[in-house]
């Protein structure tokens, strides 16, 4: 049996001279912060601790790295404080705070100057709420000066002395101990939750690289991960995909270390705002709490130190449910409404939070009057049969019934044929119901198209008896609905429009394609018909005709007609454009 890693695997060890010199640096840094200076001393400060974790190395990473650690300036983590602190309804004096991830306190700073700035207190009610603070860190150098730094800060800004007492700090692995999750009551013996929370927790994914680590860490670190990994599936019900720390520490936030009714200010990757692996954990917030504005930064963004990817922060309630979120770019403050959440399944299964214009919006509205292809019993869309890697068996160059077909034969509205093969047992060895649909007719697409692509959505129709590699999707109908209609939809700008707007990675996924409304009777049907088969004979100019078909079984007018074709700029989408202005 594999023992669990300890969990003080990544901790550091303190006797390091180094170390100690650096931190000495830090004391005389904090020493020097008065009162005219202090949020510049705060970010040097911030700054130069991270420096020293960069060049601090476990093995072939930087502990920076291996800790997932970007440190909050002032400024922004006082506009997450902002956030999250503009719905407290409770007595301040009374509420509970935590950072349970702080580094050197940032946001206890933020809160506290935040408290300054909006509360009238006396000496008593200001020891209250500091008694009400709690913070924890894996790593006990930032968290020793964490203690210095906010004691400083309470002497310049508040005039007085104080310590955060010990038994309020917990210096170590909060997501669990050796063998179980952390609650509010493990960390710190105490029987209440906490009414606000704010944090960047660490972004990393529990995952062993042997590019950091040499092959005995490695081998200790993968049997940790997969330790980890296995007690927080257990006892977490939200995480999906690899674990990221990040996602991990705000399932904990939301649902173990904080009260029904909490304040919560985070900033994290905002892949949590589409990924699909985030769905449940996107849900669950958006579901049980309050969230008015999302704020993103982009990959560009200069707020943090060596890090290129795209962020977003926001506050909120709990016990409430969010209603319809504004996402605001927090370099322009411009802002773009997202959709109405009750709306949200009719249109993206997903809950993707994207921009949305309101012209963006009005299309959604109206093209999700239509069944999506997921709930069109007679449509069929699925992976192509064959694993390109554990089926490889069944793979010839000889001549057989079964032509094999790959991602990379496909074109839109037609394909290239491969000379590859496959051999009749692949049908007979382990029959399946997918495979049934060898002997369709059938529409396929790549199950890779890269985000960058003008146009991602490009489908063909192929005869039966073709085998798919699974680099092809595949959609298929009953006999009521006419696929070379369903291929002039599937083909369309609108379609691809559709599509690329809640797409947030190469992949063309099949509940993506699920997602897709279906026109599937009106009076163009025929027409329709005749403009696809013209197309697949060669007739490309037919293109344009479809496309304007398309747009009016939809019910779309020119000027949301052409905001769609904005995106384009194919001839066929030029053309178009001309057809139209
Ligand atoms: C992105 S930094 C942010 C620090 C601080 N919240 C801020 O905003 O400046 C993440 C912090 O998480 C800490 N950390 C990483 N893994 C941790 C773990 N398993 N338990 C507790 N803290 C952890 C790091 O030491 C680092 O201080």
């Amino acid at each position: 049996m594999t023992q669990p890693y300890k969990q003080n695997f990544f901790n550091f060890d303190e006797s390091k001279k180094n170390n100690y010199i650096h931190t000495n640096d830090i004391i005389d840094l904090i020493n020097l912060i008065d009162k005219n200076n202090y949020i510049e001393s705060i970010d040097i400060i911030l700054n130069k601790y991270q420096m020293i974790k960069e060049n601090e190395y476990f093995e072939k990473i930087s502990v920076r790295k291996q800790h997932g650690i970007y440190y909050t300036n002032f400024k922004l983590a006082y506009k997450i404080t902002q956030e999250a602190l503009s719905t407290n309804t409770g007595n301040i004096v009374d509420l509970k705070f935590f950072e349970p991830c702080a580094g050197l306190g940032i946001f206890v700073i933020t809160y506290l100057e935040y408290i300054y700035k909006n509360y009238t207190l006396n000496n008593t009610q200001l020891e209250k709420i500091l008694s009400n603070i709690y913070i924890s860190d894996i790593d006990g150098s930032a968290l020793f000066l964490a203690k210095c730094l906010i004691s400083k800060y309470l002497k310049i800004k508040f005039n007085i002395n104080y310590i955060i007492q010990d038994s309020n700090i917990y210096i170590g692995n909060v997501l669990h101990s050796d063998n179980n999750i952390h609650t509010t009551k493990s960390l710190f013996n105490i029987n209440f939750k906490f009414d606000i929370i704010l944090t960047n927790p660490p972004y990393k994914n529990l995952k062993a690289s042997s590019k950091e680590l040499t092959q005995v860490e490695y081998e200790k670190y993968q049997n940790y991960c997969k330790f980890t990994s296995k007690l927080i599936r257990k006892e977490l019900q939200l995480q999906q995909g690899t674990i990221n720390l990040y996602k991990v520490f705000i399932e904990l936030i939301f649902e173990k270390f904080s009260t029904d009714s909490a304040n919560i200010g985070v900033i994290i990757p905002s892949s949590l705002l589409s990924d699909y692996t985030s769905v449940q954990l996107r849900k669950h917030i958006l579901n049980n709490s309050k969230i008015n504005d999302i704020y993103l930064l982009s990959e560009s963004t200069n707020e943090f130190n060596s890090i290129s990817q795209a962020m977003c922060y926001f506050g909120a309630k709990k016990n409430n449910a969010s209603n319809r979120i504004k996402i605001i770019d927090d370099n322009t403050l411009n802002s773009s409404y997202q959709i109405n959440l009750n709306d949200m399944n009719e249109i993206d299964s997903n809950y993707s939070l994207v921009k949305l214009t309101d012209n963006a919006n009005y299309i959604l509205e109206t093209i999700h009057k239509f069944p999506k292809i997921q709930s069109i019993e007679s449509i069929y869309n699925l992976r192509g049969e064959l694993d390109l890697t554990l089926d490889k068996k069944y793979i010839t160059e000889k001549k057989t019934k079964y032509p094999l077909l790959q991602g990379k034969h496909i074109r839109e509205w037609g394909i290239t044929n491969d000379t590859k093969y496959v051999e009749e047992s692949f049908i007979t060895d382990k029959p399946t119901s997918k495979k049934d649909f060898i002997n369709d007719d059938r529409l396929i697409c790549q199950q890779i198209s890269n985000m960058s692509t003008n146009k991602r959505l490009k489908f063909a129709k192929i005869s039966k008896n073709h085998v798919l590699g699974n680099s092809c999707n595949f959609v298929t109908v009953n006999k009521n609905i006419n696929l070379d209609y369903l291929l002039g939809i599937l083909n369309s700008y609108l379609m691809d429009w559709r599509f690329q707007l809640f797409s947030s990675n190469n992949h063309i996924n099949n509940y993506e394609l699920n997602d897709l409304p279906i026109n599937i009777d009106n009076k163009y049907v025929k027409e329709i018909i005749i403009y696809s088969l013209e197309i697949q004979n060669g007739n490309l100019d037919k293109i344009i005709d479809i496309n304007k078909l398309v747009f009016k079984i939809y019910n779309l007018d020119d000027n949301h007609t052409l905001e769609i074709l904005d995106n384009y700029n194919d001839k066929y989408a030029n053309l178009l454009k001309e057809s139209i202005l």
